[in-house]
């Protein structure tokens, strides 16, 4: 590791705000598949993740990790390595996530570490990917996704706009000395339901 990049992440240990979006989306509406180039697309779950190892050569580790917990993660590929990836984790389940306790019921997923590499950019393969991805979804009984960006990231909010996806509220996460603290504040015409989300969480 570079000395830049340790010093970096170290500072964003001490102190870290960032503040996201958080958006929803059903999944019975019919969606659309993009115009992108061919590619092969691979979904990999806790079943599959012997063969999906095999196939594609540069998954990393995190995701690989997430699999075996029961996410699922969909590869676009260019021959044996991914061009695009997204994963999806399927409640029911609760868990932090910087610092805000999220917890989803049977039918809802949450999706994230949606990427697409650099040289790929701007070919429509993260919205084909998020909408790949809700088909496999739906098809095991999601009927709701989550999806989390940050407020900056303008390519993301841009991918959310044409998945069709509605913002629920604003994620706001600080970082002191490693400990998380987030409070979301929901916008009031959302249909999504959040009990505590008034209530600021940390750990
Ligand atoms: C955000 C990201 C996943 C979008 O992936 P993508 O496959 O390029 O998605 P799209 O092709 O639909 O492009 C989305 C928007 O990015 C912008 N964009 C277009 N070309 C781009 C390029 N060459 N480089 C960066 N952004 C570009 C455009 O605004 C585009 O919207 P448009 O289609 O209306 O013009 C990708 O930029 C990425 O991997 N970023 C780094 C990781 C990240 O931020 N992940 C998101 C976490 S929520």
């Amino acid at each position: 590791m570079r000395v830049g990049d340790f010093v970096l992440r170290v500072w964003r240990w001490l102190i870290q705000d960032n503040i996201y979006y958080l958006y929803w989306r059903t999944l019975d509406a019919v969606h659309p598949h993009l115009d992108c180039p061919p590619y092969r697309l691979v979904l990999a779950d806790a079943e599959r993740l012997p063969a999906v190892e095999d196939d594609v050569r540069d998954l990393p580790g995190d995701l690989i990790d997430g699999i075996r917990r029961g996410d699922m993660v969909c590869c676009a590929l260019q021959g044996d390595r991914w061009v695009a990836r997204v994963s999806a984790t399927l409640g029911p389940r609760t868990w932090r996530i910087y610092g805000h306790e999220m917890r989803l019921d049977q039918a809802e997923a949450f999706v994230a570490n949606l990427e697409t590499t650099p040289t790929h950019r701007g070919c429509g393969w993260a919205p084909e990917l998020v909408f790949r991805c809700c088909d496999a979804l739906a098809s095991r009984g999601v009927r709701k996704v989550f999806l989390l960006v940050d407020m900056d990231n303008t390519a993301s909010i841009r991918v959310m706009e044409k998945c069709g996806c509605a913002r629920a509220g604003v994620l706001i996460t600080r970082r002191r000395f490693g400990r998380w603290h987030a409070q979301l504040a929901l916008l009031d015409d959302t249909a999504w339901r959040e009990p505590d989300a008034e209530a600021p969480t940390s750990r």
